[in-house]
């Protein structure tokens, strides 16, 4: 068995948590087992930090925001990922690339400085396969607006930017696969199953 790290990733409301859940119950019914993270959030620590991020009384600056976002990478990757790593598939809705996406083309944070944070916590870790989540223009302002965290305070224009980051970091790259939200949920279901059972050899 061949065990991988698989990577939700889209900006609010692209439809990356609801593909990974549907990837986690197709695993669950071929018996392959595999551990579900996100960011921020997953283990302990990272989930405490993420009530502190995201409720609406948080009012942190940008660079303590990205430090925070970092320390429950850090906690996930020692605590989950690192021993677990191919032993278990791994999901994860959001990781490095959200952090360049938000941060960076987001909020203007040098780029070197994520790049190194990252490296200092991940070493040479790479994810194997990411699957990121398009939304269409004109629907992106539609979909935010059923979200609830902190974040609906930013514009459309702001979900713009981090879209076309997530988009320059998947250029070219043949280990990201594109899902578009404007197709059916059941039609995306099965490009990503497809897309499993070649990945981690599901017959
Ligand atoms: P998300 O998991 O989408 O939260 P929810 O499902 O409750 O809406 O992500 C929370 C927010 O964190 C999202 O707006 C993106 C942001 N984020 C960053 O800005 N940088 C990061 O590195 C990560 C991991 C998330």
């Amino acid at each position: 068995m061949y065990n991988k790290v698989i990577v939700f990733e889209g900006i609010d409301g692209s439809g990356k948590s609801f593909h990974l859940n549907a990837a986690s119950n197709y695993l669950k019914k071929k018996k392959i087992k595999h551990i579900k993270l996100r960011e921020p959030g997953g283990s302990k620590n990272s989930e405490k930090l993420r009530k502190l991020l995201l409720s609406n009384k948080s009012d942190f600056e940008k660079k303590t925001d990205l430090l925070i976002y970092l320390s429950a990478r850090s906690e996930n990757f020692y605590k989950i990922i690192k021993p677990n790593l191919k032993k278990k598939v791994i999901l994860i809705d959001r990781f490095v690339d959200s952090t360049i996406a938000y941060q960076h083309y987001g909020f203007g944070i040098n780029r070197n400085i994520i790049n190194s944070l990252n490296r200092f916590i991940l070493g040479n870790f790479k994810v194997d396969f990411t699957f990121l989540h398009i939304v269409k223009k004109k629907d992106i302002r539609k979909k935010i607006k059923t979200k609830k965290n902190r974040y609906d305070k930013f514009n459309k224009n702001f979900y713009l930017k981090a879209q076309n980051g997530f988009l320059k970091l998947s250029n070219k790259k043949k280990n990201y696969l594109k899902i578009y939200s404007d197709e059916t949920k059941d039609r995306n279901k099965q490009i990503i199953q497809k897309k499993f059972n070649s990945l981690i050899k599901i017959k």
